[in-house]
């Protein structure tokens, strides 16, 4: 097992360009077996997720060529709906876009039923609730979503949770199906809207992504196309945090301002300097911020997938803070490793209460989940004296060359291997 070894104390300087967006291409990827034409799809985030989907479609029959790290062509011409099970589809959260692909192509698919982080329990039952106002017959048996349909005819889908996976797997299920099909109460994050926008370079006909109505009108085929994967708005805004963690100063290039909204706004509330470029945010930071209060929700909202990262850094602000987590039900188990380091905070169901302290100590972690895993990091960075984070496998999962970047920046952080003791030590000698 891996392990990121950090010395904290070091504020980030410099520029930091952001990848393709990890929860935009795993919608995108699973969708390129929709046409059975040739589809080249750039900004690919070169990460675990990302090598398993591939690795799944290539298992189904896809021909898969990863151009360089950040570029794959795909022709899935040749792939059946197989019975896909593997251990890599079982880790990652994005497989469940093969059963809505799949389906959508072929009116039959056999997924295993999706992995991903652990904070909640995950179900897909606004998935199974669309494929079957469709028309489609859905079982979960042995593990596996079984879905088949003679037919799928458009319909009107009122989802009863804004579901991010459900809105696009209905999507992906309903572009090839006769009639029109409406969506409502769906998600509106950037990657809905940029998987709904790849589907139309590939001839749908989808109305209204990003609002919360969509409209689709089922095509007879779908051809191929080349498309670029928008930037990562998680990524960005975990390095934004990280230069105002540090009390340093980033310019975070590679973005779309408009989709960093949220969190621009909360850290500009705290008194971080947040400019807006073209396509860059400069973040900088001299002194504490200040509190402010937190309540994750479905975008435009704040993010989920920053309230870990947010979090940390109001655990160094002044005056007390409250997160509210209103999308999942687990996701404060990082909070006990931020109070092994030092951090003042009460957990309370949804709710977290931050007492912020001048400054957190060094100490060994443990990542529960991706985004956690982000967090203890910076939470590393600022700290006096050495971080071990453990299980980073879940951090590499989500963000491409994260200790690579931190290093460009001035962080003092180092990849080693869990079991070399002695690699440790050398590495703790020469940093203190
Ligand atoms: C996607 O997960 C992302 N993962 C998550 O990112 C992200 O946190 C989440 O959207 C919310 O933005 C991928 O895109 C691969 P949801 P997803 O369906 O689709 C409930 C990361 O760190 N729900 O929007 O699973 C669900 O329990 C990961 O990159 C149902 O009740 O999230 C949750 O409470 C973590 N029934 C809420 O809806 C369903 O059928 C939102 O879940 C589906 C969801």
């Amino acid at each position: 097992m891996d392990q990121y070894v950090i010395k904290g104390g070091s504020p980030l300087f410099g520029e930091v360009t952001i990848g393709g967006a990890k929860n935009s291409a795993l919608g995108i990827l699973a969708a390129t077996t929709l046409t059975e034409e040739t589809v080249t799809v750039n900004n690919v985030p070169n990460i675990k997720d990302i090598d398993y989907l591939l690795l799944a479609l290539e298992e189904i029959g896809a021909k898969v060529d990863r151009k360089d790290s950040h570029t794959v062509r795909i022709n899935a011409k040749g792939i059946s709906p197989l019975s896909l099970d593997n251990e890599y589809l079982r880790k990652i959260r994005g497989s469940y876009y093969l059963i809505g692909a799949l389906l959508g192509r072929f009116k039959k698919a056999q997924v295993v039923l999706p992995g991903g982080c652990n904070i909640g329990n995950r179900p897909i039952d606004q998935h199974i609730k669309g494929f079957e106002k469709l028309g489609a017959k859905v079982e979960i048996k042995h593990g596996m979503v079984m879905a088949e349909a003679v037919e799928l005819r458009g319909n009107h889908i009122f989802l009863d949770v804004v579901s991010v996976g459900a809105t696009i797997n209905i999507m992906l299920a309903a572009v090839l199906a006769k009639g029109q099909t409406i969506i409502e109460n769906v998600a509106k994050e950037p990657h809905v809207v940029d998987v709904a926008n790849f589907l139309n370079s590939m001839g749908a006909n989808i109305k209204g992504a990003g609002t919360d109505v969509i409209r689709i009108h089922g095509v007879d085929k779908l051809h191929g196309s080349t498309y670029s994967v928008i930037p990562d708005q998680i990524e960005a805004g975990t390095f934004m945090i990280a230069a105002a963690a540090t009390h340093g100063d980033v310019v975070i290039d590679n973005v779309i301002p408009k989709h960093l909204e949220a969190i621009s706004a909360k850290l500009v509330e705290m008194g971080v300097g947040v400019e807006e470029k073209d396509d860059a945010v400069h973040v900088f930071c001299r002194e504490r911020t200040g509190n402010t209060h937190i309540k994750t929700m479905p975008y435009p909202g704040f993010p989920t997938d920053l309230q870990p990262q947010m979090t940390m850094l109001l655990a160094l602000s002044m005056g007390t803070s409250v997160i509210t987590e209103s999308i999942f039900e687990a996701r404060f188990k990082y909070v006990d490793e931020l109070v092994r380091m030092g951090a003042s905070i009460k957990v309370d169901g949804n709710t977290a209460v931050v007492d912020g302290v001048e400054s957190l100590t060094g100490a060994t972690v443990f990542a529960s989940d991706l985004r956690a895993g982000a967090a203890l990091v910076i939470a590393g960075l600022t700290a006096e004296g050495v971080t071990v984070v453990e299980n980073i496998e879940y951090v590499e999962r989500g963000y491409e060359g994260f200790e690579e970047k931190l290093t460009q920046l001035g962080g003092i952080i180092k990849k080693m291997d869990s079991e070399d003791e002695k690699a440790l030590r050398k590495f703790k000698m020469k940093v203190s």
